[in-house]
């Protein structure tokens, strides 16, 4: 996983209850810790039946606690004292895995344990994460307490369907790793990003243009670089809606809406870039699309050696996004960034898209050098806005290119 700024030095407490998904959290404390959270494990003592603290503590590099009633052994304070200190500090308490058991104390504000009295004493968002054999989270009770949990502003990552360890199968198994960050990232980002409240737009990957049902005509782009962004957004705090024609595994959050052709693409931005806060089109849009589209598998013909295709232009999104913003600002998005995807003359060729097609900032890249561009990991990007000139980036993952296009962003906004 790329670098997280957003978790660098953030106070994650996690709370772990018994349940044998026990195993995921040690894997979830190892990642929050290698992107840069400091995350201190509150073990129940049913957790303690199915692995020890000294598997977080060395997997955090932080003491793990477990006992109520124990004296700290940084201050020799009671540690019931010290964790009201602990959950003061903490920017998110995630419970995971939550057993029905503490899901009830936390519903009722029992408060019988290390746990469920930090969680009482926290002023941070409490993020929990069921997981329970049998059915048991289909029970009424369980359901009941959710619901008043939720009611009281405490989020919840829902367990997935799937096999039990008891053989049984439904729903209530702990979602993997990926899934439990994303839900870490999208709470804190919510919290402390640059573009939390704000609504953004992101399009992705190369559009595919149909010449028969079997077939068509697309592009070499992966839509790596705009998942990216979209991911950086929502790490921000945004509500991401993306736009994609590509199939790659989309940020925990985000609304993805896919789409095929460029005219399809441009319905979906029209209608959901309408009073979005902002608008990226890292899309890879044809400009040509075939004039007839053949109902039926075109066939060779025994007469002919070739076939012509007879290709028309299709429409220019971010024009059409430009003359809608023209006609009544508030009913297009407030900031348009592009991308000019150049293999000769760069930054002249940006800057009259820049003009053209009337944008905010353009991120333009020579796709001609084989470290950027179409799908590598990195990218190496010059930034151009109409006021403050130009922005040449060194070579840059491209979740670093999405992450500092992100700051820009909300900068444009006043974030
Ligand atoms: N774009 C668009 N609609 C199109 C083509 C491109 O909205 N029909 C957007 C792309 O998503 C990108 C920007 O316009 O943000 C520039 O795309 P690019 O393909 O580099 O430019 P073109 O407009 O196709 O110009 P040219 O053919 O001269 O390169």
């Amino acid at each position: 996983m790329a670098a997280v700024t957003l978790l660098k030095g953030r106070r994650v407490v996690l709370g772990v209850t018994g349940s044998i998904a026990v195993y995921k959290s040690v894997d979830l404390a190892s990642k929050l810790t290698q992107a840069g959270a400091l995350v201190d494990v509150v073990m129940t003592e049913a957790a303690r039946q199915f692995i020890t603290p000294l598997t977080f503590q060395a997997v955090t590099g932080r003491p793990v606690y477990t006992d109520l009633w124990a004296a700290d052994s940084t201050g020799g304070l009671p540690t019931h004292i010290a964790h009201v200190g602990l959950g003061e500090g903490a920017d998110l308490l995630l419970i995971a895995p939550a057993t029905a058991h503490t899901l009830a104390k936390l519903a009722h504000g029992l408060a019988d344990d290390l746990l469920t009295v930090t969680a009482l004493a926290v002023r941070c968002p409490v993020l929990v994460a069921p997981a329970m054999d049998g059915g048991m989270y289909a029970h009424p009770a369980v359901q009941a307490n959710l619901k008043l949990l939720i009611e009281r502003g405490i989020e919840l990552i829902p367990p997935e369907h799937g096999r039990f360890a008891s053989g049984l199968e439904g729903v209530g198994r702990l979602p993997e790793t990926p899934a439990l960050m994303g839900a870490v990232r999208q709470v804190l980002g919510q919290r402390f990003g640059g573009l939390a409240g704000r609504r953004v737009v992101v399009t992705a990957g190369g559009t595919q243009e149909p010449l028969d049902p079997v077939r068509y005509i697309t592009n070499r782009s992966s839509g790596k670089q705009g998942y990216a962004i979209a991911q950086a957004a929502q790490d921000a705090g945004a509500h991401v809606t993306l736009i994609t024609t590509a199939a790659l595994s989309s940020p925990f959050g985000v609304e993805v809406v896919p789409v095929g052709s460029a005219d399809e693409m441009l319905r979906a931005v029209l209608t959901y870039s309408r009073g979005a806060d902002a608008l990226v089109m890292a899309a890879a849009v044809a400009d040509f699309r075939a004039k007839d589209v053949s109902q039926h598998k075109i066939k060779k013909k025994d007469d002919s050696d070739g076939l012509t295709l007879e290709l028309v232009r299709n429409p220019d999104i971010l024009a059409e996004v430009a003359r809608v913003r023209e006609a009544d600002p508030a009913a297009g998005p407030r900031v348009v960034v592009g991308f000019a995807a150049e293999s000769q003359d760069l930054l002249d060729n940006a800057q009259k898209k820049l003009e053209r097609k009337r944008l905010d900032l353009i991120v333009a890249n020579d796709i001609s050098a084989s470290d950027a561009g179409f799908a590598v990991e990195t990218n190496r990007v010059v930034l151009l806005s109409p006021d403050s000139g130009r922005e040449e980036l060194p070579l840059m993952g491209k979740s670093e290119v999405a992450e500092l296009l992100v700051n820009r962003l909300a900068g444009l906004l006043g974030g």
